[in-house]
């Protein structure tokens, strides 16, 4: 091969690479570090000192990556409000009256856009907000890849076909999460969330008065934990105020106890205790209640792979001035 000929090829085989390169950006750890250095540590701090006031606070911003992750991948679309005549994913009963922690992502964003203006994506300051409640309230690390951009639709909707219910069963979360790449270890590690935060009356009453047509109470749930369930929510009352927490052993901090209060059968949603009573997922339940250093690594990496889902990268997308309105 002639010398001419070697450097052509070279520089085709290095042009080709750019384009492979370019296609996949994924996005990468430390993505602001030149950009915006100051980002990932002004989004700790707000964190820090809103969930310091309220650790509930964790749990909203934990959930909120989760929402935004599942419906049109991990690009902010969960914190897009209305605009007329178009309801975005906030007003999905899924969301509304319950997601809580947008004023937190909203504080966060001023100050990284007065550091380094149109730099710092939202879908970035949700994922990094939920790791650092994750550290916060959990003592759980892990580095996120960044990179993402924001999307620029967000419809009422669509939460409805990508979220999982909290009446379905191991079967249907298995397929739910397997719709998202997410594997059946990962969607049990997952609700491990569930360690943290409250729920309403509303996810979970049926299971205290309307199960089925011979049994009015859910037969997976200790009767104990039941009549005390009824006491906070009484039959007849739609109480949007009301919550209970989801782990009654360590309802603030986010560790593998859920998975003990599962084997007590005191999961609080359908979604939770069928996790101990389907064959396919006890034993993970019973793994993760016994060692918790490894369910803690496991979530850590799970998270991960849930922030990877659907982002937006390279030219698409866009830096939203503003994460409640598209540029
Ligand atoms: C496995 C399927 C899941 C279902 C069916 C489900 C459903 C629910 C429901 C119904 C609530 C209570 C909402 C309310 O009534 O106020 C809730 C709360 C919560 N969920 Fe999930 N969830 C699931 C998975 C996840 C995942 C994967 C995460 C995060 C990684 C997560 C994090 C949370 C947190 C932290 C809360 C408490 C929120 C707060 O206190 O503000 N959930 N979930
Ligand atoms: C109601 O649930 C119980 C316990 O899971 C079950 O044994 C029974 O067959 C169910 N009854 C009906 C009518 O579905």
């Amino acid at each position: 091969m002639s010398a001419e000929m070697l450097r052509m090829s070279l520089i085709f085989v290095l042009a080709m690479s750019m384009v492979v390169f370019m296609a996949t950006a994924a996005p990468k750890v430390g993505f602001y570090q030149r950009s915006c250095p100051s980002a990932e540590a002004i989004v700790r701090k707000a964190v820090n000192k809103a969930v310091a006031k309220n650790p509930g606070i964790a749990a909203g911003l934990i959930r909120m990556h989760f929402h935004d992750c599942f419906v049109r991948g991990c690009d902010a679309s969960i914190l897009l409000d209305s605009t007329p005549g178009q309801p975005s994913e906030k007003e999905h009963p899924a969301n509304n009256p319950s997601l809580r922690g947008f004023e937190v992502i909203d504080e966060a964003k001023a100050k990284i856009e007065a550091k380094c203006p149109k730099t710092v994506s939202c879908a970035d300051i949700l994922a990094f907000a939920a790791r650092d409640s994750a550290l916060k309230v959990g003592g759980i690390n892990y580095d996120v890849p960044s990179g993402r951009r924001d999307g620029r639709v967000s419809l009422q909707d669509e939460p409805t076909q990508h979220l999982p219910s909290p009446s379905f069963n191991a079967k249907q979360l298995e397929e739910s999460f397997a719709r998202k790449g997410l594997s059946l270890d990962e969607m049990v590690t997952l609700s491990g969330a569930h360690s943290i935060g409250v729920s309403h009356c509303s996810s979970f009453s049926d299971r205290l008065y309307f199960f089925n047509a011979t049994h009015p109470q859910d037969p997976s749930m200790d009767p104990i934990f039941a009549r005390n369930l009824k006491k906070k929510c009484p039959r007849s009352s739609n109480n949007d105020r009301v919550t209970v927490p989801l782990d009654v052993l360590t309802p603030n901090r986010l560790d593998n106890k859920y998975y003990t209060d599962l084997k007590n059968h005191h999961g609080l949603l359908t979604s939770d205790q069928t996790l101990l009573t389907s064959r396919s997922t006890a034993g993970i339940v019973r793994n993760n209640a016994r060692f918790g250093t490894a369910w803690a690594n496991k979530f850590a990496a799970a998270m991960v792979k849930m922030g990877s889902i659907d982002v937006l990268t390279g030219r698409h997308g866009e830096i939203r001035n503003n994460c409640k309105v598209v540029n």
